[in-house]
């Protein structure tokens, strides 16, 4: 495969650290994975997918940032939409709450915060928010559920004019998306009180590369943090890790606590073999979409296949592999009737699937297979049989 970036991808810089850096994969020119058509035929813009590794600070990362008014402009992903997003987010502000007592006297900021699926258990409990957020669809949803939203792209000039502000700031899948990570970092260091607690949550470059979760690398996700290559930059703004969690979500994410503590506390997690992962990620995702490609060349003798969620990682899957669903069903309404771009494939509601029971449903949205199993139960009874593709293609059992 080969990109636009292809030439640069040994010479271009570390967008971190102005590092040297090494190609670890290209993916080719490819669409924005959430850039849905109005219409079928509409234009596809595409974009070099490379990633390659800093020598120095080790941050894995696409050579090429589209720009975030591009990538975000009329983003359509409601974080809302997913339960499990939200019982985790709830979980997790519900033990900071009672772990730390916190209440009206305290603020707490996340930055990328959507709908408000997270600052809305906050409020919940009683603890003024803030939101940072340029995303105008969701921000509207937020605010209209009682989450303060300041309609921006947060860096460091967001956060040093919020100086102090915050008893704890979130940063939930957004240091992934950002051009600047060093810039949200100092911007969050910035508005932490004396005291105050950080917490990230990010897919986990070793879960990815361990499961080849090639669907997961698009034009939004320009970093694919290591705790080696967070650790450093959390340290050049005073932030020191107190401690990590691993999590399942998203197909493996960390979740890390970091303060000014200065506790000396160094938590970590096993990354020893990430390097030589990478070495062999290419031929990895090779084999994989082989495999895909061939899975669904016999679904498809069996009739229609659908797919289950139009996430980003469904464009990326079907454009890597060349699979073909008839459509593709989605919750999202602002998803609905529109296109994934080089799919050919119409999002469309999930009433649709019971309506049509194709022979065969693929769940795109294998993050949240067990969710969706659920609400797909009425299809399968009716003979339907529903699989993931991911790490490896498998019937879902009921
Ligand atoms: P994500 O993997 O990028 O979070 O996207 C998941 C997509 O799946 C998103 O478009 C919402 C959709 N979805 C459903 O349609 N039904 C569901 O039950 C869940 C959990 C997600
Ligand atoms: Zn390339």
């Amino acid at each position: 495969m080969s990109c636009s970036d292809c030439d640069r991808a040994v010479q271009a810089a570390c967008a971190a650290c102005g590092g040297t850096v090494r190609s670890v994969v290209c993916l080719g020119d490819r669409p924005l994975a959430n850039a849905l058509l109005t219409s079928r035929h509409d234009e596809v813009l595409r974009y070099p997918l490379h990633v390659v590794q800093c020598a120095a600070c080790k941050a894995v990362q696409l050579i090429t940032q589209v720009s975030p008014a591009v990538l975000f402009g009329g983003y359509p992903y409601y974080s809302s939409q997913s339960l499990t997003m939200c019982d985790s987010a709830g979980q997790l502000v519900n033990r900071l709450c009672d772990d730390w007592a916190l209440g009206r006297t305290h603020h707490a900021v996340e930055i990328g915060s959507n709908d408000g699926y997270l600052l809305a258990h906050y409020a919940h409990r009683g603890v003024p928010v803030l939101g940072f957020d340029p995303a105008d669809g969701p921000a509207d949803v937020a605010e209209a559920r009682g989450v303060r939203t300041e309609r921006v792209f947060f860096d460091a000039d967001v956060g040093h004019a919020h100086a102090g502000c915050a008893s704890i700031v979130h940063a939930n899948n957004v240091l992934a998306h950002v051009p600047n990570p060093s810039s949200v970092i100092e911007g969050v260091a910035a508005m932490l009180r004396p005291g105050g607690l950080f917490v990230i949550e990010t897919p986990w470059l070793r879960a990815l590369l361990h499961a080849c979760e090639f669907d997961t690398i698009y034009h939004e996700h320009r970093w694919y943090w290591s705790l080696t290559a967070l650790r450093p930059l959390l340290r050049s703004h005073g932030l020191t890790i107190d401690a990590v969690e691993l999590l399942p979500i998203h197909g493996g994410s960390l979740r890390v606590f970091a303060s000014r503590s200065m506790s000396g506390q160094n938590a970590s997690v096993p990354e020893h073999d990430i390097d030589t992962m990478l070495d062999s990620f290419a031929l990895d995702v090779d084999d994989h979409v082989a495999e895909l490609s061939a899975w669904w060349a016999e679904l498809q003798e069996h009739g229609e296949v659908a797919g289950y969620g139009a996430a980003a990682k469904a464009t990326m899957l079907c454009t890597a592999a060349g699979l073909s669903p008839s459509f593709v069903v989605d919750s999202t309404p602002a998803k609905q009737q529109r296109w994934m771009p080089d799919v050919d494939a119409q999002v469309v509601s999930p009433s649709e699937l019971t309506r049509r029971q194709p022979a065969n449903c693929v769940i795109f949205a294998w993050n949240f297979a067990a969710e969706i199993a659920a609400k797909a139960r009425t299809y399968v009874d009716n003979g339907g049989a529903l699989w993931v593709p991911m790490p490896h293609p498998s019937k879902v059992s009921r």
